[in-house]
Protein backbone atom coordinates (compact mmCIF):
# COMPACT_ATOMS: atom_id res chain seq x y z
CA UNK A 1 0.00 0.00 0.00
CA UNK A 2 1.39 3.36 -1.16
CA UNK A 3 1.19 6.17 1.25
CA UNK A 4 1.32 9.70 0.59
CA UNK A 5 1.05 13.27 1.74
CA UNK A 6 -2.67 14.92 0.24
CA UNK A 7 -3.84 18.78 0.87
CA UNK A 8 -7.20 19.04 -0.04
CA UNK A 9 -9.45 21.79 0.15
CA UNK A 10 -13.60 22.48 0.33
CA UNK A 11 -15.89 25.01 0.71
CA UNK A 12 -18.40 25.15 3.37
CA UNK A 13 -22.88 24.77 2.03
CA UNK A 14 -25.77 26.24 2.76
CA UNK A 15 -28.82 24.15 2.86
CA UNK A 16 -31.62 25.47 1.39
CA UNK A 17 -34.10 22.67 2.13
CA UNK A 18 -32.93 21.66 5.68
CA UNK A 19 -31.08 18.50 6.76
CA UNK A 20 -32.73 17.62 10.01
CA UNK A 21 -33.13 14.32 11.13
CA UNK A 22 -31.39 11.10 10.79
CA UNK A 23 -33.08 7.32 10.03
CA UNK A 24 -29.63 6.05 11.05
CA UNK A 25 -27.54 8.16 14.13
CA UNK A 26 -24.31 6.11 13.92
CA UNK A 27 -24.47 5.89 9.92
CA UNK A 28 -25.25 9.88 10.08
CA UNK A 29 -27.87 8.73 7.45
CA UNK A 30 -30.38 11.54 6.75
CA UNK A 31 -34.61 10.71 7.00
CA UNK A 32 -35.32 12.78 3.98
CA UNK A 33 -32.96 14.59 1.36
CA UNK A 34 -31.94 18.04 1.29
CA UNK A 35 -30.76 20.79 -1.02
CA UNK A 36 -27.49 22.78 -0.50
CA UNK A 37 -25.24 25.27 -2.19
CA UNK A 38 -21.57 25.46 -1.79
CA UNK A 39 -19.37 28.41 -0.53
CA UNK A 40 -16.13 29.78 -2.35
CA UNK A 41 -15.41 32.13 0.72
CA UNK A 42 -15.84 30.17 3.43
CA UNK A 43 -13.93 26.93 3.60
CA UNK A 44 -11.39 24.80 5.15
CA UNK A 45 -7.50 23.08 3.70
CA UNK A 46 -6.63 20.36 5.34
CA UNK A 47 -3.02 17.90 4.85
CA UNK A 48 -3.35 14.26 5.74
CA UNK A 49 -0.36 12.70 6.01
CA UNK A 50 -0.05 8.71 7.30
CA UNK A 51 3.24 7.32 8.41
CA UNK A 52 4.78 4.58 10.93
CA UNK A 53 6.77 6.37 12.21
CA UNK A 54 4.12 9.20 13.84
CA UNK A 55 3.68 7.07 16.45
CA UNK A 56 0.62 5.62 18.60
CA UNK A 57 -1.89 8.21 18.29
CA UNK A 58 -2.69 10.62 15.57
CA UNK A 59 -1.80 14.23 15.56
CA UNK A 60 -4.77 16.58 14.68
CA UNK A 61 -3.66 20.62 14.10
CA UNK A 62 -6.56 22.92 14.18
CA UNK A 63 -6.07 26.36 13.00
CA UNK A 64 -2.48 26.20 14.85
CA UNK A 65 -3.39 24.15 17.72
CA UNK A 66 -3.51 20.71 19.09
CA UNK A 67 -6.96 19.84 19.02
CA UNK A 68 -8.02 17.60 22.07
CA UNK A 69 -10.89 15.98 23.61
CA UNK A 70 -14.09 15.76 21.48
CA UNK A 71 -12.84 17.26 18.81
CA UNK A 72 -9.57 15.22 18.09
CA UNK A 73 -12.00 12.14 19.10
CA UNK A 74 -14.11 12.94 16.40
CA UNK A 75 -11.49 13.31 13.89
CA UNK A 76 -9.57 9.76 15.04
CA UNK A 77 -12.90 8.03 14.47
CA UNK A 78 -13.47 9.43 10.99
CA UNK A 79 -9.12 8.52 10.50
CA UNK A 80 -10.53 4.93 11.41
CA UNK A 81 -13.16 4.53 8.97
CA UNK A 82 -10.55 5.41 5.99
CA UNK A 83 -7.73 3.28 7.70
CA UNK A 84 -10.60 0.20 7.59
CA UNK A 85 -11.70 1.11 3.91
CA UNK A 86 -8.45 1.46 2.91
CA UNK A 87 -6.42 -1.28 5.03
CA UNK A 88 -4.06 0.74 6.62
CA UNK A 89 -3.16 0.47 10.12
CA UNK A 90 -0.50 3.86 10.19
CA UNK A 91 -1.63 6.80 12.11
CA UNK A 92 -1.39 10.22 10.67
CA UNK A 93 -0.92 13.89 10.73
CA UNK A 94 -4.19 16.41 10.49
CA UNK A 95 -3.32 19.57 9.93
CA UNK A 96 -6.19 21.54 9.01
CA UNK A 97 -6.83 25.75 8.86
CA UNK A 98 -10.56 27.17 8.22
CA UNK A 99 -9.73 29.68 5.64
CA UNK A 100 -12.07 32.15 7.43
CA UNK A 101 -11.02 32.18 11.12
CA UNK A 102 -12.97 35.16 11.94
CA UNK A 103 -16.64 33.65 11.05
CA UNK A 104 -16.35 30.99 13.42
CA UNK A 105 -20.06 28.56 13.78
CA UNK A 106 -20.70 28.78 10.19
CA UNK A 107 -21.12 25.21 9.49
CA UNK A 108 -17.74 24.52 9.53
CA UNK A 109 -18.03 20.91 9.93
CA UNK A 110 -19.20 20.53 6.06
CA UNK A 111 -16.46 21.89 4.55
CA UNK A 112 -13.72 20.08 7.59
CA UNK A 113 -15.04 16.69 6.65
CA UNK A 114 -15.34 16.80 3.06
CA UNK A 115 -11.78 18.29 2.97
CA UNK A 116 -10.90 15.47 5.24
CA UNK A 117 -12.33 12.67 3.42
CA UNK A 118 -10.85 13.87 0.29
CA UNK A 119 -7.26 14.61 1.97
CA UNK A 120 -7.78 11.23 4.21
CA UNK A 121 -8.71 8.77 1.26
CA UNK A 122 -5.99 9.66 -1.16
CA UNK A 123 -3.11 9.83 1.56
CA UNK A 124 -4.35 6.20 2.70
CA UNK A 125 -3.97 5.50 -0.76
CA UNK A 126 -7.47 4.99 -1.98
CA UNK A 127 -9.00 6.73 -5.27
CA UNK A 128 -12.59 7.42 -4.57
CA UNK A 129 -15.39 8.21 -6.84
CA UNK A 130 -17.80 11.55 -5.90
CA UNK A 131 -20.30 9.38 -4.13
CA UNK A 132 -17.92 7.55 -2.09
CA UNK A 133 -16.53 10.30 -1.47
CA UNK A 134 -19.62 12.36 -0.54
CA UNK A 135 -20.50 8.65 1.19
CA UNK A 136 -17.29 8.64 3.31
CA UNK A 137 -17.98 12.74 4.37
CA UNK A 138 -21.61 11.61 5.16
CA UNK A 139 -19.64 9.72 8.05
CA UNK A 140 -17.87 12.87 9.59
CA UNK A 141 -21.11 15.05 9.92
CA UNK A 142 -24.42 14.91 7.10
CA UNK A 143 -24.06 18.53 5.68
CA UNK A 144 -20.09 17.39 4.78
CA UNK A 145 -21.78 14.78 1.95
CA UNK A 146 -23.09 18.07 0.06
CA UNK A 147 -19.49 19.68 0.34
CA UNK A 148 -18.17 17.09 -2.00
CA UNK A 149 -19.91 18.68 -5.08
CA UNK A 150 -19.75 22.22 -5.74
CA UNK A 151 -22.50 24.41 -6.81
CA UNK A 152 -26.21 23.58 -6.08
CA UNK A 153 -26.13 20.27 -4.62
CA UNK A 154 -28.72 17.43 -3.82
CA UNK A 155 -28.82 15.29 -0.90
CA UNK A 156 -30.10 11.97 -1.48
CA UNK A 157 -31.32 10.03 1.65
CA UNK A 158 -31.17 6.58 -0.17
CA UNK A 159 -32.83 3.55 1.40
CA UNK A 160 -29.90 1.32 1.62
CA UNK A 161 -29.01 -0.03 5.37
CA UNK A 162 -25.10 0.22 4.80
CA UNK A 163 -25.56 3.99 3.31
CA UNK A 164 -23.73 3.31 0.14
CA UNK A 165 -26.73 5.16 -1.86
CA UNK A 166 -27.03 8.22 0.54
CA UNK A 167 -24.72 10.69 -0.80
CA UNK A 168 -24.76 14.14 -2.89
CA UNK A 169 -25.13 15.12 -6.52
CA UNK A 170 -24.57 18.24 -8.45
CA UNK A 171 -27.70 20.14 -10.05
CA UNK A 172 -25.63 21.64 -12.66
CA UNK A 173 -28.72 23.57 -13.96
CA UNK A 174 -27.77 26.30 -11.46
CA UNK A 175 -24.10 26.38 -12.45
CA UNK A 176 -23.69 30.24 -13.73
CA UNK A 177 -26.36 31.65 -11.86
CA UNK A 178 -25.15 34.32 -10.20
CA UNK A 179 -26.56 34.24 -6.80
CA UNK A 180 -25.08 35.04 -3.50
CA UNK A 181 -25.91 33.91 0.30
CA UNK A 182 -25.08 37.18 2.20
CA UNK A 183 -23.92 36.13 5.87
CA UNK A 184 -24.70 38.33 8.88
CA UNK A 185 -23.23 36.86 11.95
CA UNK A 186 -24.80 37.18 14.90
CA UNK A 187 -22.83 36.05 17.82
CA UNK A 188 -19.23 34.99 18.80
CA UNK A 189 -18.21 31.31 19.75
CA UNK A 190 -19.75 27.59 19.84
CA UNK A 191 -23.59 26.82 19.65
CA UNK A 192 -24.84 26.02 23.01
CA UNK A 193 -26.45 22.73 21.51
CA UNK A 194 -24.92 20.63 18.54
CA UNK A 195 -26.89 19.88 15.34
CA UNK A 196 -26.87 16.17 16.85
CA UNK A 197 -28.33 16.03 19.80
CA UNK A 198 -30.92 18.69 18.61
CA UNK A 199 -31.75 16.66 15.79
CA UNK A 200 -32.05 13.62 18.25
CA UNK A 201 -34.58 15.66 20.33
CA UNK A 202 -36.55 16.76 18.03
CA UNK A 203 -37.08 13.92 16.19
CA UNK A 204 -37.93 11.85 19.39
CA UNK A 205 -39.96 14.47 21.13
CA UNK A 206 -41.24 17.17 18.48
CA UNK A 207 -45.08 16.46 17.23
CA UNK A 208 -43.85 18.56 14.63
CA UNK A 209 -40.90 16.51 13.63
CA UNK A 210 -43.00 13.85 11.50
CA UNK A 211 -44.68 17.40 9.46
CA UNK A 212 -41.77 18.27 8.58
CA UNK A 213 -40.25 15.36 7.40
CA UNK A 214 -42.98 14.81 5.67
CA UNK A 215 -42.57 17.93 3.74
CA UNK A 216 -39.14 18.03 2.50
CA UNK A 217 -39.92 15.98 -0.64
CA UNK A 218 -41.90 18.63 -1.81
CA UNK A 219 -40.05 21.21 -1.39
CA UNK A 220 -37.04 19.47 -2.95
CA UNK A 221 -38.67 19.00 -6.15
CA UNK A 222 -39.76 22.74 -5.40
CA UNK A 223 -36.00 23.51 -5.09
CA UNK A 224 -35.27 22.14 -7.83
CA UNK A 225 -37.30 23.35 -10.24
CA UNK A 226 -36.88 26.94 -8.99
CA UNK A 227 -33.22 25.93 -9.42
CA UNK A 228 -33.28 24.87 -13.73
CA UNK A 229 -35.91 28.16 -14.07
CA UNK A 230 -32.86 30.33 -12.19
CA UNK A 231 -35.94 31.86 -10.46
CA UNK A 232 -34.56 33.57 -7.18
CA UNK A 233 -37.91 34.78 -5.90
CA UNK A 234 -39.69 31.19 -5.66
CA UNK A 235 -35.96 29.60 -4.56
CA UNK A 236 -35.45 31.67 -1.64
CA UNK A 237 -39.27 32.04 -0.71
CA UNK A 238 -39.19 28.16 -0.51
CA UNK A 239 -35.74 27.74 1.67
CA UNK A 240 -37.28 30.63 4.37
CA UNK A 241 -40.11 28.59 4.78
CA UNK A 242 -38.46 25.17 4.63
CA UNK A 243 -35.91 26.87 7.39
CA UNK A 244 -38.83 27.86 9.57
CA UNK A 245 -40.73 24.99 9.25
CA UNK A 246 -37.21 23.16 10.56
CA UNK A 247 -36.91 25.69 13.17
CA UNK A 248 -40.71 25.14 14.36
CA UNK A 249 -40.09 21.75 14.75
CA UNK A 250 -36.82 21.97 17.19
CA UNK A 251 -39.02 25.06 19.01
CA UNK A 252 -41.51 22.42 19.63
CA UNK A 253 -38.93 19.66 21.05
CA UNK A 254 -38.99 18.60 25.24
CA UNK A 255 -37.35 20.49 26.02
CA UNK A 256 -37.38 23.08 23.47
CA UNK A 257 -34.66 24.26 21.48
CA UNK A 258 -34.44 27.89 20.18
CA UNK A 259 -31.33 28.86 18.15
CA UNK A 260 -32.13 32.49 17.75
CA UNK A 261 -31.09 35.06 19.55
CA UNK A 262 -32.74 39.10 19.40
CA UNK A 263 -29.84 39.58 16.84
CA UNK A 264 -31.32 36.57 14.32
CA UNK A 265 -35.08 38.22 14.65
CA UNK A 266 -34.03 41.70 13.90
CA UNK A 267 -32.30 40.28 10.50
CA UNK A 268 -35.21 38.60 9.37
CA UNK A 269 -37.04 42.23 9.83
CA UNK A 270 -34.34 43.32 7.84
CA UNK A 271 -35.01 40.99 5.15
CA UNK A 272 -38.75 41.35 5.49
CA UNK A 273 -38.14 45.24 4.84
CA UNK A 274 -36.04 44.75 1.99
CA UNK A 275 -38.47 42.63 0.36
CA UNK A 276 -41.66 44.43 0.92
CA UNK A 277 -38.67 47.27 -0.90
CA UNK A 278 -39.33 45.29 -3.81
CA UNK A 279 -35.72 42.87 -3.71
CA UNK A 280 -36.14 39.52 -4.34
CA UNK A 281 -34.66 38.52 -0.53
CA UNK A 282 -35.01 35.35 1.82
CA UNK A 283 -33.34 34.57 4.87
CA UNK A 284 -32.67 30.91 6.19
CA UNK A 285 -31.12 30.23 9.48
CA UNK A 286 -29.40 26.59 10.67
CA UNK A 287 -28.59 25.27 13.93
CA UNK A 288 -27.79 28.70 15.38
CA UNK A 289 -28.06 32.17 15.80
CA UNK A 290 -26.75 33.60 12.41
CA UNK A 291 -28.64 34.35 9.85
CA UNK A 292 -27.85 33.81 5.54
CA UNK A 293 -29.54 35.75 2.83
CA UNK A 294 -29.87 34.41 -0.40
CA UNK A 295 -30.06 36.89 -2.97
CA UNK A 296 -29.27 37.85 -6.99
CA UNK A 297 -25.60 38.75 -6.81
CA UNK A 298 -26.51 42.38 -8.41
CA UNK A 299 -28.81 43.02 -4.92
CA UNK A 300 -25.90 41.70 -2.66
CA UNK A 301 -24.10 45.01 -1.69
CA UNK A 302 -27.28 46.64 -1.01
CA UNK A 303 -28.76 43.41 1.40
CA UNK A 304 -25.18 43.77 2.91
CA UNK A 305 -25.49 47.15 3.51
CA UNK A 306 -28.90 46.71 5.35
CA UNK A 307 -27.64 43.46 7.21
CA UNK A 308 -24.88 45.26 8.65
CA UNK A 309 -26.73 48.40 9.56
CA UNK A 310 -29.15 45.78 11.50
CA UNK A 311 -28.23 45.86 15.55
CA UNK A 312 -26.81 42.90 17.22
CA UNK A 313 -25.46 41.94 13.60
CA UNK A 314 -21.09 41.65 14.44
CA UNK A 315 -19.53 41.12 10.62
CA UNK A 316 -21.22 40.52 7.37
CA UNK A 317 -20.06 38.50 4.69
CA UNK A 318 -20.60 38.19 0.55
CA UNK A 319 -20.51 34.48 -0.05
CA UNK A 320 -20.63 33.18 -3.58
CA UNK A 321 -21.06 29.53 -5.42
CA UNK A 322 -17.93 27.73 -5.20
CA UNK A 323 -16.52 24.72 -6.52
CA UNK A 324 -16.80 20.84 -4.54
CA UNK A 325 -13.97 19.73 -2.83
CA UNK A 326 -10.74 19.12 -4.43
CA UNK A 327 -6.94 18.57 -4.26
CA UNK A 328 -4.27 21.02 -4.19
CA UNK A 329 -0.96 18.98 -3.88
CA UNK A 330 -0.16 15.32 -3.37
CA UNK A 331 3.45 14.09 -2.73
CA UNK A 332 3.99 10.56 -2.83
CA UNK A 333 6.26 8.93 0.35
O1 LIG B 1 -24.00 18.18 9.31
P1 LIG B 1 -24.60 18.40 10.65
O2 LIG B 1 -24.76 17.15 11.42
O3 LIG B 1 -23.87 19.47 11.42
O4 LIG B 1 -26.10 18.98 10.44
C1 LIG B 1 -26.38 20.15 9.73
C2 LIG B 1 -27.73 20.64 10.06
C3 LIG B 1 -28.14 21.99 9.45
O5 LIG B 1 -27.00 22.79 9.20
C4 LIG B 1 -29.01 22.73 10.46
C5 LIG B 1 -28.96 21.81 8.19
C6 LIG B 1 -28.21 21.44 6.96
O6 LIG B 1 -28.82 20.80 6.10
O7 LIG B 1 -27.04 21.80 6.80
Amino acid sequence: MKLSSCTAIAGTNIALVKYWGKRNASLNLPAAGSLSLTLRELGTRTTVRFGEHLGPADRVRLNGRDATGAVHARVVSFLDIVRQQAGVTARAEVVTENSVPTAAGLASSASAFAALALAASRAAGLSLSSEELSVLARRGSGSAARSIVGGFAEMRPGIRGDGTDAYAVAIPEGDGWPVRLVVAVTAEGEKAIGSTEAMERTARTSPYYRPWIDHVTRDLLDARAAIVEHDIARLGALAERNAMRMHASAMAADPPILFWTPATIAVMETVRGLRAGGLPVHFTIDAGPHVKVLCDAADAPAVEAALAATTGVLRTLIASPGRGARILQETTA
